[in-house]
């Protein structure tokens, strides 16, 4: 192919690593000669979505030659009320990655700081380089608690944002109401809190919260929400954020006008009024989740207590070779060293018989691997 002269792309791109994402099972099936995958690398709901979505998502096809909603009026209707917030405390956009890809371009300015815990969720970074703005990472505590006291002191009069990922991806710990409260009334005047809350719906600790409850008091926060996980819609790409209106306003501008397709919408609106499966997700989640521990406890594996649909789990210097192992036997997880942890690999809850399997097959490759 004849080589092109070289447009210079901006600076600030080289300091972007392009998102890894989990191996695609089609890919794998090829790769490995593989006729069934078991994928728990990605947080996904393993029950799919439910018959009711399907038969919605069919019903909106012959509409497809129309331009979506560009306000997105009925979904921000259903939400509202049922997070009790008014509609214009609410964004909706195509997932949550690309709510915070917004937020970046909102407020960060060159050199400006974004707070960032660590590790967690890699978007936020994303969106800062992208805006050649500067990440000042905090460490989480040894039990990957957040420390409060060293993410203000990491707050300088550059900072804009600071992102708080609760339950946090990849540990599943949370930061608790009286946490967050003392953060936020310590907070200088200026810098807004992205409360990353796309996996509130497992976390089951009394002293969780959405955020959403401080958004309705005036505080500077933004909630970030997604129906890539507990609704199942990862495909299908919808996220909103709840925040002040005037936030709210500010990030419109930034937004393509015709950002969440139409059958996302009715997909997510119908995704609301399916409780059923909501619960039932839930309830296999916490199922699937003591399925884990249980195994794990026997087979003298530590992990991370988890509010969330995945579990952190250290299986020690041996971590890489097992987590490749069981990507040529057909299961996906996701290893950590993406976030500087090459002894731990990060579990997706699947369904029983997945984990069953999963299980069967850590068990087997610790006697040939070893920890
Ligand atoms: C912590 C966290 N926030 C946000 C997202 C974005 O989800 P989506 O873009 O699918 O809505 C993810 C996806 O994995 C996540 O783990």
């Amino acid at each position: 192919m004849k080589q092109l002269p070289t447009t210079q792309s901006r600076k600030t791109l080289e300091k972007i690593q392009s998102y890894q994402p989990g191996m695609p099972i089609w890919e794998m099936k090829k790769r490995y000669g593989l006729s069934h995958i078991i994928k728990l690398a990605s947080n996904e709901n393993p029950l799919g979505p439910s018959p009711k979505i399907i038969r919605a998502i069919l019903g909106a096809l012959p509409e497809l030659h129309r331009y979506p909603d560009t306000h997105t009026t009925t979904l921000k209707e259903h939400l509202a009320d049922q997070l009790e917030v008014t509609p214009e405390h609410l964004l909706v956009t195509n997932g949550g990655d690309e709510l915070i890809k917004l937020i970046s371009e909102t407020y960060l300015e060159t050199e400006d700081e974004i707070v960032v815990p660590s590790p967690t969720f890699g978007e936020y970074e994303f969106g800062a380089h992208l805006m050649g703005a500067v990440i000042k990472t905090v460490p989480l505590e040894a039990d990957y608690a957040f420390h409060v006291s060293a993410i203000l002191a990491a707050i300088t009069n550059r900072t804009k944002l600071v992102y708080l990922c609760s339950p946090n991806n990849p540990t599943g710990t949370y930061l608790s109401r009286q946490d967050l409260t003392a953060l936020l009334n310590q907070l200088p005047d200026g810098v807004l809190v992205v409360l990353d809350a796309a996996y509130s719906h497992y976390a089951t600790a009394d002293d969780y919260t959405t955020g959403i409850e401080f958004v309705r008091q005036g505080y500077p926060v933004l909630v970030l929400q997604t129906f890539s996980k507990i609704y199942a819609l990862a495909g299908i790409r919808v996220g909103f954020g709840v925040a002040h209106p005037s936030v709210i306003q500010k990030i419109l501008k930034v937004k393509e006008p015709f950002n969440v397709n139409s059958l996302a919408q009715t997909a997510a609106i119908t995704a609301l009024g399916d409780v059923e499966h909501f619960e039932k997700a839930l309830t296999e989640n916490t199922k699937g989740r003591k399925q884990l521990y249980d195994a794990f406890d026997e087979m003298n594996i530590p992990y991370t207590v988890s509010m969330s649909n995945f579990i952190l789990a250290k299986f020690g210097p041996n971590a890489g070779k097992i987590y490749q192992e069981l990507l040529e036997r057909g299961i996906i997880l996701r290893y950590g060293d993406t976030w500087g942890l090459p002894e731990h690999i990060r579990i997706s809850v699947g369904t029983l018989e997945e984990n069953q399997i999963l299980i069967q097959n850590i068990r087997e490759l610790l006697i040939i691997v070893g920890k």
